[in-house]
């Protein structure tokens, strides 16, 4: 009996020991928000002074590669973003007898290392040595001639939405253009609206997700309103070959309208043509802060199809959203899937008067 009352005096010290030493030594938890809050607050002096939204977002670094812009992007068409002399090697247009234009354009395919979020590389499939390819242009009944050279790794080949005839459809194995081979397409630019080209080699998924797509529009014969035009494609990366993207923007770069807001006037008009090139997920969005917009559909009809500030792209989809900031301040627009947003799909529009 005597032994026993020792041995329940023993534990009984133990235990006491043990939650002493549990208490003292086991870091006090406090929730992870203030965690963060604390640290970058507090201990980080820049932080505070720091101006920069994508450090608030959780990327702070400058893009070390500047061989793509996706400011100029925004407006480029046709090349025009490049010099006269520059421009004449990647497209040239002449006025044809039936008061159209033919336009012609240099397209070549390469593998290309692309820089996605600072610091973050992405081995890419590239038209142009650019993700998106450049944007064509055209009016209703333009002839369109594509000189194709396929100086990349595989098999590529050109596809456009629109009216063609199946020779130039560029998505059956007989239209595959092999490394160091050459295609020409050649079709009449029907009907209006906001197109996309892309490769149609396959694995289909891969060549898509490598990054050769690019933004094909054709304007209506009857000009539309002058606007402040901006081209958007979104677009995601899987860095890691996992089949699900890590990285998601619109115009490849992660972030990169946070840090450099699109500057539009108050008042005045603005055209976005938009489309959604991301793989691994069906669906994408864009949603804009303190507005809303009229949304054409594909852009193939005049009138308005929804009058929101949000819509939902399935892949391949495109659609021509016009708006006019009634304030001026800084707008967010963004996919409102948020992990594509906390991922890098997060953009920022600044109205000026
Ligand atoms: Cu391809
Ligand atoms: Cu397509």
């Amino acid at each position: 009996m005597n032994d026993s009352k020792y041995v329940i005096a023993f534990l009984v010290v133990i235990l006491i020991a043990l939650t002493i030493s549990y208490f003292a030594f086991i870091p006090k938890t406090e929730p992870d928000n203030e965690h963060v809050h604390d640290a970058t607050h507090s201990h980080d002096p820049t932080y505070v002074y720091s101006d920069s939204m994508t450090s608030h977002f959780g990327i702070s670094d400058n893009y070390s590669t500047s061989d793509f812009d996706p400011d100029s992007y925004l407006k480029a068409w046709n090349f025009n973003n490049l010099s006269p002399e520059e421009r004449k090697r990647y497209y040239r247009e002449s006025n044809l007898s039936d008061n159209t234009t033919l336009r012609e354009y240099w397209i070549y395919a390469s593998d290309k290392k692309i820089e996605v979020a600072p610091g973050v590389f992405f081995d890419a499939w590239a038209y142009n040595g650019q993700v998106p390819a450049p944007t064509i242009r055209t009016t209703e009944g333009d002839r369109v001639k594509i000189y194709f050279m396929n100086q990349g790794s595989k098999p590529h080949t050109l596809h456009f939405h629109g009216y063609h005839e199946s020779s130039m459809d560029g998505s059956m194995p007989h239209d595959f253009v092999n490394p160091g081979e050459n295609f020409t397409y050649e079709f009449t630019a029907e009907p209006a609206g906001v197109h996309l080209f892309h490769c149609h080699s396959t694995p289909l998924k891969d060549h898509i997700a490598k990054g050769l797509y690019g933004m094909f529009i054709i304007d209506p014969k009857n000009p539309r309103e002058p606007a402040n035009e901006l081209i958007m494609i979104m677009n995601a990366f899987d860095t890691n070959y996992d089949g699900e993207n890590e990285i998601y923007a619109v115009n490849t770069r992660a972030f990169y309208y946070l840090d450099h807001p699109i500057k539009v006037k108050k008042g005045e008009l603005v055209r976005i043509y938009i489309g959604n090139m991301v793989e691994n997920d069906p669906i994408n969005s864009i949603h804009i802060h303190g507005n809303f917009f009229d949304e054409y559909k594909t852009g193939t009809r005049n009138e308005s199809d929804a009058f929101t500030d949000i819509i939902e792209l399935g892949q391949g989809e495109r659609s021509m959203l016009e708006m006019r900031f009634p304030y001026t301040g800084k707008y967010m627009f963004h996919a409102h899937q948020s992990e594509f947003a906390d991922k890098g799909w997060m953009s920022m529009f600044e109205v000026v008067e």
